[in-house]
């Protein structure tokens, strides 16, 4: 027997035709004064959508917005039917539930080609708990069940795991998509294949690091976690953020970077203020060591200048992370300088999800590269090499 995933993309018209389709989406978009912000992951689920109403199918989303543990009218999904009913150019009738009798007349009333968008799952404590008996209500609508919440797909949750044990379950075409990039990308590269991995923290990345070594021909690493690597190596970091209890996983990180065929660049020069403030006076340092009194905020010029030329030398490239304090604009050229070189570069764009994709929409550099993740923590267990429960859960057996 064969663990397969199926894919929404093969199936036929006859297939989905009048059919009640459950689609989770990732509709957990950043929200400003109760503004969406950016509708880039609404985007991102419009061709699964497109897709199904293209079917003559029934189209029910459902989606997660922030970490409500009891309804908050705050975290509404109404908001987003209205601005993704703009996005697709037809109606989306909002129900003020995710399971019960509201939602049951609202779908026995569906006409093929209606797209109907459900409450906040997690409004509902059975959702974060994987309920079977949540689970079972939010199948009991549908005839169908499509996986498309890339973001959110290292959750093992009721709308994302449980309810495919109810009903047949398939990939989004945004899943694939996001497969076809961050897996294929890391199998079958076009080489150089070149990495920059950046970041405040080196606990939060060092499962990457480790993932790509080998994989990649060049690996930059970038972000405050540099400090911990130079802290290990010996150097004076000063005030810079480091994490004293990951030094001896750097130094082995470093150990195993020696003997593999991966380069890895270390930035060398430094960012420094002596107090983190938007208005601080900045110098560059060269080199490895920071006064005591400094801290490190940002690349300097001279790793600005040797990242543009990894970048422009490779076929592929993979960015995850900012690589310095992005929240204050002074200090976030370096990111910003690698947006503007990915945006110019010929090679596959890959960017994994968080602040780096914030970034390359902030920088409007979005339509430049060749696939933006609109996963944030799920793109990064991804290029772990993880394995995600919601795309887990799809695989069935084929004799
Ligand atoms: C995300 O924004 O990373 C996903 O939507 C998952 O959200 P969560 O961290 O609240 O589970």
């Amino acid at each position: 027997m064969v663990l397969t995933i199926h894919s929404l993309s093969n199936m036929t018209t006859a297939e989905l035709e009048g059919k009640r389709v459950l689609v989770r989406v990732d509709f957990n978009v950043p929200l400003e004064n109760g503004r969406i912000s950016d509708d880039s992951r609404l985007e991102a689920s419009l061709p699964t959508i497109q897709f199904l109403i293209d079917s003559h199918a029934k189209v029910i989303l459902i989606s997660h917005l922030g970490q409500p543990k009891a309804p908050s009218p705050e975290l509404s999904l109404q908001p987003i039917a209205e601005r993704l009913s703009g996005l697709l150019g037809r109606p989306v009738q909002f129900v003020a539930e995710s399971v019960g009798e509201l939602v049951e007349a609202a779908v026995s009333k569906m006409a093929n080609e209606d797209v109907l968008l459900l409450e906040n799952v997690r409004f509902h404590v059975g959702e974060t708990q994987n309920d079977p008996d949540y689970s079972r209500q939010l199948a009991s609508v549908a005839d169908l069940f499509v996986q498309d919440a890339f973001g959110t797909a290292h959750r093992a949750h009721a709308s994302t795991v449980g309810v495919s044990k109810y009903l047949p379950a398939y990939a989004g075409l945004l899943i694939e998509k996001e497969i076809e990039f961050l897996d294929g990308a890391i199998k079958s590269p076009k080489r150089p294949f070149v990495a920059i991995i950046g970041g405040s923290k080196v606990s939060g990345k060092l499962g990457v690091l480790r993932h790509l070594l080998g994989k990649v021909d060049v690996m930059v690493i970038g972000g405050a976690m540099t400090y911990t690597f130079l802290k290990a190596k010996g150097h004076s970091v000063g005030k810079s953020l480091w994490e004293p209890e990951k030094i001896g996983e750097a130094l082995a990180f470093l150990a195993d970077a020696k003997s593999s065929a991966t380069k890895v660049v270390f930035p060398v020069d430094h960012v420094v203020v002596t107090e983190l403030k938007p208005d601080a006076v900045s110098m560059i340092v060269d080199g490895g060591d920071i006064a005591d009194n400094q801290m490190g905020v940002d690349v300097g010029p001279k790793t600005v200048a040797l990242i543009e030329g990894e970048i422009y030398s490779a076929a592929t490239i993979l960015w995850n992370g900012p690589l310095g304090v992005v929240e204050i604009d002074a200090f976030s050229k370096g990111t910003f300088a690698v947006a503007n070189a990915l945006a110019q570069s010929d090679a596959l764009t890959i960017v994994g999800g968080g602040d780096s994709a914030a970034a390359i929409v902030k920088a409007g550099l979005a339509g430049d590269m060749t696939h933006i993740s609109t996963g944030g923590g799920a793109a990064l267990e991804f290029l772990e090499g993880k394995t995600l429960p919601g795309i887990a859960a799809l695989e069935r057996g084929d004799v």
